[in-house]
Order: structure tokens, then C-alpha cells, then sequence
């Protein structure tokens, strides 16, 4: 039973542990109720009404660990919190490329989310990584929504399998820190549905999420808590979301309108102000009532699930060692191994000598700041983790070689290089300290602090073989440096047991296996945003369009530091040639490509391979990215051991969405299926020919003559009313190759007007009528 501390006493007597009778709840309601249930009660609960015997459930930050704040542990906003496992952020587990990994991690923090009597979860955050310099990618998954969507829906099942719900959040377009709470994201369509909200689609479609959470900027001029069609016309009607839309921490501005636009639960409550303006609109009759009705009705629905989740399973004790295991597990196999020219894993035996530098070795940084900082139940160090599993006789010594804060740090540097110059390896620890990423701001650079870079090449120069471990939470540039080191693996922020992960993979007792799920751009100059972001005046426009990420890189024909999808391993993987099936038809709904590759660990340790399916439409009528994820396997192999990777694409998968239609459109035509290790690696490519119906805005006196001339119905009119000409040719004017070239975009009704035009508008109306017709 979750519940408010001042309506514990009556809920035991009243013996709330019963379920609510919704409907009859909302008969008995008074209006005053009512408007008290679509706001919390104080910030992190929904508000009791103890008349009606109603408790309160309390929700709790999310993503990778419990944010419960307690009394006990500290007061107020961002105030202490009760210990919890802190697993990987989003940025790592991303790179995991690993759903059932990232399910399982889902799995653990329900179990603790429900031990601690905490309804829902506030995560996770699907919102993509348009730029590297985002303050909050280190909670986000990746630059890609297929990539996002399907582990966020693994993580959202692993939550809610636990009896409590998940919210999925920033709902939408989302996508920096800078004016975060005001700013207007002005994206087109086409770039929403295409690469902003398939996240959010596909966890809502494919876990019913209990809760989604707005979010705090407006979205072409409104704000996403008072979108009607970002939250009811979308998110309910098209996509069937079936829960509860609650407000970003302070992002209601008009509580009737976000109540009429579908947002279901304000929080914090604007206690007082926005219960009285919800009260005053119903009363004079600017909301209608069954707005709220329907509203109050999924704030008892989550309140009622809740309690039905607890009567099913009650909360139990959580194995805090054992969620610690699978923290090390997730963090082991969200690294990324960037580079290695054979340097790693470190070959270790009695007498080696084995420096560590960086601060960072023995104060990790391992989460990231703000409303998702966990109090871990424990920290690892990969200082004391490499320590304890470096073999007998092995000689490790430590040089901090910089300070986390802007402190003086003379002499830190000679003493690494000068222990560097001693030892027969060099593992340096860098990254990004806490103050240079958090919630509430963007970088303005990518860079590593200069005094690190710095430390590296001192270092560098004293020892050649030096591999660099990197902690951050968005991308750092990797080109300014990386040649001073033979091999980087980068970690993200791996949370509370990185340290243990980071020494079984630098010493071979793991194999690493993550794949980035975001590219690192030579520059930021490169990242497609770059001109237009954060935004000025209000407003940041999404530019780009749908060239995000390394779509932008492609079309670009950039060349980055490291591709989308990249990650080396300690084997070696060769593929063999895709084959793709297709079956069924676009016409009749059930167009399927299988995909099947067959993979083989050519090398001799086990490994896995992330095997990525890309599909480029070669032949499309809009500027689309020449490669798209479109599915992935990950699969382990051992030494010797073969397997296929099978991905099944649909109509859906080689479609864009087209403004004009307000639709999917797969167009006929030549696609491009590439099978490879990441973005850039595509090791087999099958061309496939696909079928489709034609689909086209219907058209009408503005569509251009060459609109016209391509549609069969157009062209059959146009010759039906005008006639042909004795070779075949449409006669008159309009049929002149010459005049079609030079004035065939114009519309119709800009021609129908030209003196020597053979078209009046009577005819043109006459046009579109039979066109109208033909296709009714
Ligand atoms: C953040 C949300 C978080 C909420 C509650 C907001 O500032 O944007 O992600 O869940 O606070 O802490």
C-alpha cells in the first residue's frame, strides 16, 4: 500500500488494500474532488480524498536507479534520497545494443521501486540525442528512435513487470537543456514522426507504459502539456495509449487548457492555483466537465492498478548484492571498446609494472546530475577493483595527474609521467567531471578539460603503451587525442559498479561488446545541429530535419572518429552474404523482408556481436538518409561458433512519412539492405525491388502540371478533356515538352490563367471534378 503520510491512520482502518470502483468513485466526486485529483497533493504524490476512501500513490525519479527522497536521508527539491542500486544511465546500457540485458535492469528497478512503496518509476527518457552538447544525454538512450524504441520498451516491460509503472518521458521534443522550460521546439512533421516520436510510438504501442510524462518545452509554438495533438490525437487516438499523462515537474502554465488538451496529473501541485482555475473553467463553462472526468478517471485507474499490482504481489526485501552483480554485468557490457591495436585486454604475469592515472580511477564519475542522482548502495573504483584482480606479483601504482575541481594541480602531472616512464603499461582514467555535464544546461563544447588532454600527451611521451578508459555521460571528441593512446574504451557513466566492470574488461576476464549508440563527429562543427542549436528568441528550429545523428553524416559523406554502431571486440567476427525474403504485399498489409545473415567468431575467445540491418530507399521522391537502422541482434558466440542473425522488416520499416499525404508512404521502387557491424562497416548489401500502390495527395488546382502528368488519373482526365494529338501526344499547349519543362511546376490555376494556354478555369474545375470521381 503506497499512501500519503497524513492519510496512513485512515486508510488502515478503512482497509484500502480493496480495489476502486472508478465509475462510482467519479459519481460521488464533488467538483471540488475532482479538481483536487488532477494535481498532486505535495511533489511526489497523487492527492487523497479521504471521504471517498481514495490513498494517495507516490512516484519517484528514475531512470537507472530509485530516487526516493526521505526525511531521513535529507529535506527538499534534489534533497537526500534512500539508498538504491545505481545501475548504468541510459547512455551506457544504450550502447549494450542488449534488450534482454536492459529488460532485466528494468526488472531490478521495479523490484526496488516496489519494495519501497513507490508507485511509479519516472522513466525512462526516449528523447534523442540531436546534439552532442545535450546537458541530459547521459539519461537518454541514443540518436536513433529504432535504437531508443526498442530498449526503452525492454526497459518499460522489465519495470511494470515488477507491479509497478514506468513513465515515459520527455513527451516531446525534448531535446536540450538551454530555456528547456519555455523554449518552442519548431519541428516539421515529417522529422517528428520520423525520428522525435517512433520512440515514444513504439514503447506505447508495445508496453502500454503506465504513464507518459510531458514535456517542458512547447512544440511549435504550444506547450507540449497543453498539446491536444501531441496527447490526445497522437499519443491516444492514433497510437492507443491507455494511461496516464503527467506534467514534467513544473510545466503546466494553464491547468484548464492542459486538462481539455488530455494531460491527466500536474505535478508538482500548483496547490490552491491551478485546483481554483480548474474549478472556475468548469464552472463557467470554458472546460467542460467530462474533460475532467475523464482525466480524474485514469488519475484513480493508476491508483487502482496500483493497488490491484500490490494485492497480487506484495512488496519484498530487495538483494542489493545481487542488483550490484547484474549493475556490474550491465556496465560490462555497455563499454565501448573505440580503439585497441592489440594493447588490451592487458597481458599481465608477475612483475609487470602497471600505472593507473587519473583521479578518475579512484573517484569515478559514474552517474549523472540532477532529478535522476541516486544514493548508491555501494561504489566500486576501479582503482581498488584492478587492484584486487591484477595477477600475483603484479607491480600498480597510482598517480592522480589532475584534479576534478578547477584546482591547482602543479606537480600532479610529473609525477604521472614520471611513474608512466617506470611502468611497462599505462592505463590513464578521463572524462567529463560532474560540473561539466548535468540537468538544467548543454555544454558548449565536446572537449575533454584541457588539463587532461594535457596529462595524456605528458604521459604519452614518456610511455607509448597507454590505453585511455573514459568516463562521460554525452560524447566527448576523441580526435584531438586519441592518437597518444594504443586502445580507449569508454564507459559512459556505468554507475555504482563500473569500477568492477572496467578491470574485467581491461584485463580480459570480459569481452567487450558495446556498440555506440550515438557517433562521435570528428568536430562539433559536423553534428547536423550544430547551426541551430541551442536556439535563440524563444525558439530552436530543427533545421536538419530528419539528417540527425549519423543520418546527417552519411548524407553529408562526413567522415566521423567513430560511426554510429562501432565497437570493437577481443575476437573477430566474419559475415557471410545476407539473404532477403520477402514475402506478402504492401497492397494486402503484409509485406515482410527477412533478413538473415550468418555470423561466425572467427577468433579464439567467446564474444558478441552486434549484428545492425540498415535500409536506404534508392530511388525515393523526398531527400531521405542513405541508411536507417532498422533492427539488430546481438548475438554470443564462441570461438569457432557460427549462428544467423534473422531481422524481420515491415511496409513500415522502408516507409517516410509524407506532410502532403498525412501518412506512411512506402514507394515503389529499389531499396538497399545493408548487414553490417556498425554504420559505416556494412559487410553485405542485397538490393530488393518492392512493389507499392502509387500514393499521392489527391490532386487539385494547385497541384502543378507535372503533379498532374504523373498521375495516371491526372493524365487520363487531362487527355479526355483536351485530347491528343495524332502521335499520342496530350494536345494543345500543356502537351509542348518545352512549356512542361519550363512552367510544369506551376499550378494548374496559375496556367488556367495564361493567355495561350488552351485551359480556362471552367475547364480546370471540370478537371479536378473527374479526377475527384475516378477516384471514389
Ligand atoms: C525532470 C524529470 C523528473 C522530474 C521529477 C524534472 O525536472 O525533467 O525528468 O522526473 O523533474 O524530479
Amino acid at each position: 500500500m503506497r499512501r500519503v503520510g497524513g492519510v496512513e491512520d485512515m486508510t488502515r482502518v478503512a482497509g484500502m488494500t480493496e480495489r476502486l470502483d472508478v465509475e462510482a468513485l467519479l459519481r460521488r466526486l464533488t467538483l471540488e474532488e475532482k479538481a483536487s485529483l488532477c494535481i498532486g497533493s505535495d511533489f511526489w504524490h497523487t492527492a487523497p480524498v479521504e471521504r471517498l476512501g481514495i490513498p494517495a500513490v507516490m512516484v519517484a525519479d528514475g531512470p537507472h536507479g530509485l530516487r526516493k527522497e526521505s526525511d531521513e536521508h535529507g529535506q527538499g527539491v534534489l534533497g537526500g534520497s534512500v539508498p538504491a542500486t545505481c545501475f548504468p544511465t541510459a547512455a551506457a546500457l544504450a550502447s549494450s545494443w542488449d534488450v534482454d540485458l536492459v529488460e532485466q535492469v528494468g526488472a531490478a528497478l521495479g523490484r526496488e521501486t516496489h519494495a519501497e512503496d513507490v508507485a511509479v518509476l519516472l522513466g525512462p527518457g526516449v528523447n534523442i540525442k540531436r546534439s552532442p552538447l545535450c546537458g541530459r544525454n547521459f539519461e537518454y538512450f541514443s540518436e536513433d528512435p529504432r535504437l531508443s524504441g526498442e530498449l526503452a520498451t525492454a526497459f518499460v516491460r522489465g519495470v511494470q513487470s515488477r507491479g509497478v509503472g514506468a513513465s515515459l518521458k520527455h513527451f516531446a521534443a525534448n531535446n536540450q537543456e538551454t530555456d528547456r522550460a519555455r523554449v518552442s521546439a519548431d519541428v516539421d512533421e515529417r522529422t517528428l514522426r520520423e525520428i522525435y516520436l517512433p520512440a515514444f510510438e513504439r514503447v506505447v504501442r508495445e508496453a502500454q507504459p503506465w504513464t507518459v510524462m510531458c514535456s517542458y518545452n512547447r512544440v511549435n509554438g504550444t506547450y507540449a502539456s497543453q498539446h491536444r495533438w501531441l496527447l490526445t490525437e497522437v499519443l491516444r487516438e492514433e497510437w492507443g495509449f491507455e494511461g496516464l499523462v503527467v506534467s514534467d515537474w513544473g510545466a503546466v502554465h494553464d491547468r484548464a487548457a492542459a486538462v481539455a488538451a488530455g494531460l491527466d496529473l500536474e505535478m508538482p501541485p500548483q496547490l490552491g492555483h491551478s485546483d481554483r482555475a480548474v474549478v472556475d473553467a468548469v464552472r463557467s463553462g470554458t472546460l467542460d466537465e467530462a474533460a475532467l472526468d475523464t482525466v480524474v478517471r485514469r488519475v484513480l485507474t493508476l491508483v487502482d492498478r496500483s493497488l490491484e499490482a500490490d494485492a497480487a504481489e506484495p512488496a519484498s526485501p530487495v538483494d542489493h548484492e545481487e542488483h550490484h552483480a547484474l549493475a556490474r554485468q550491465a556496465a560490462r557490457e555497455s563499454a565501448v571498446l573505440l580503439k585497441n591495436d592489440g594493447l588490451l585486454p592487458l597481458d599481465l604475469y608477475g612483475g609487470r609494472r602497471v600505472a593507473v592515472v587519473g583521479e578518475m580511477a579512484r573517484t569515478p564519475r559514474y552517474q549523472g546530475a540532477g532529478s535522476s542522482q541516486v544514493d548508491p548502495t555501494r561504489l566500486d573504483t576501479a582503482l581498488e577493483a584492478l587492484r584486487a584482480a591484477v595477477p600475483e606479483g603484479t607491480d600498480l601504482s597510482f598517480a592522480a595527474g589532475y584534479r576534478l575541481d578547477a584546482g591547482d594541480e602543479a606537480g600532479l602531472a610529473d609525477e604521472a609521467a614520471a611513474l608512466a616512464t617506470d611502468a611497462d603499461v599505462v592505463v590513464v582514467f578521463l572524462g567529463l567531471p560532474a560540473q561539466a555535464e548535468s540537468e538544467g544546461f548543454d555544454r558548449t563544447d565536446m572537449h575533454l578539460p584541457a588539463r587532461q588532454v594535457d596529462l595524456l600527451e605528458r604521459v604519452a611521451a614518456a610511455n607509448a603503451d597507454v590505453a585511455v578508459v573514459l568516463a562521460n555521460g554525452s560524447a566527448v571528441a576523441t580526435a584531438p587525442w586519441d592518437r597518444h593512446a594504443r586502445a580507449v574504451l569508454e564507459t559512459w557513466l556505468p554507475g555504482q559498479a563500473g569500477g568492477g566492470a572496467v578491470a574485467d574488461l581491461l584485463l580480459g576476464a570480459a569481452n567487450p561488446c558495446g556498440r555506440l549508440a550515438e557517433t562521435i563527429p570528428l568536430r562539433l562543427e559536423d553534428n547536423t545541429a550544430f547551426l541551430n542549436f541551442p536556439g535563440d528568441s524563444g525558439h530552436v528550429r530543427y533545421g536538419e530535419g530528419v539528417f540527425v545523428g549519423y543520418r546527417g553524416h552519411d548524407r553529408l559523406c562526413q567522415e566521423v572518429a567513430y560511426p554510429f554502431g562501432h565497437g570493437l571486440s577481443y575476437t573477430t567476427f566474419a559475415y557471410g552474404d545476407a539473404r532477403v525474403d520477402v514475402t506478402g504485399s504492401h497492397e494486402a498489409g503484409d509485406l515482410r523482408l527477412r533478413v538473415t545473415c550468418r555470423v561466425a567468431n572467427t577468433g579464439d575467445r567467446a564474444g558478441k556481436e552486434v549484428v545492425q540491418v540498415y535500409v536506404g530507399d534508392v530511388e525515393a521522391s523526398v531527400a531521405r538518409p542513405p541508411w536507417e537502422l532498422r533492427g539488430f541482434v546481438k548475438l554470443d558466440l564462441a570461438p569457432g561458433e557460427s549462428a544467423d542473425a534473422v531481422v524481420e522488416l515491415d511496409a513500415r520499416d522502408l516507409s517516410f512519412w509524407s506532410p502532403s499525404v498525412r501518412d506512411w508512404v512506402l514507394e515503389a521502387g529499389e531499396f538497399r539492405i545493408g548487414v553490417g557491424a556498425s554504420s559505416r562497416d556494412l559487410r553485405s548489401v542485397v538490393p530488393v525491388q518492392v512493389d507499392a500502390p502509387r500514393v499521392a495527395a489527391p490532386l487539385g488546382a494547385m497541384s502543378s502540371l507535372q503533379e498532374w502528368l504523373a498521375d495516371p488519373a491526372g493524365t487520363a482526365a487531362l487527355r479526355e478533356v483536351l485530347g491528343t494529338t495524332a502521335d499520342g501526344r496530350l494536345a494543345g499547349a500543356l502537351g509542348h515538352a518545352e512549356l512542361q519543362r519550363v512552367v510544369g511546376n506551376f499550378p494548374m490555376e496559375t496556367l488556367a490563367g495564361f493567355p495561350n494556354v488552351d485551359l480556362d478555369h471552367a475547364t480546370l474545375d471540370d478537371l479536378v471534378a473527374r479526377v475527384h470521381r475516378s477516384a471514389s
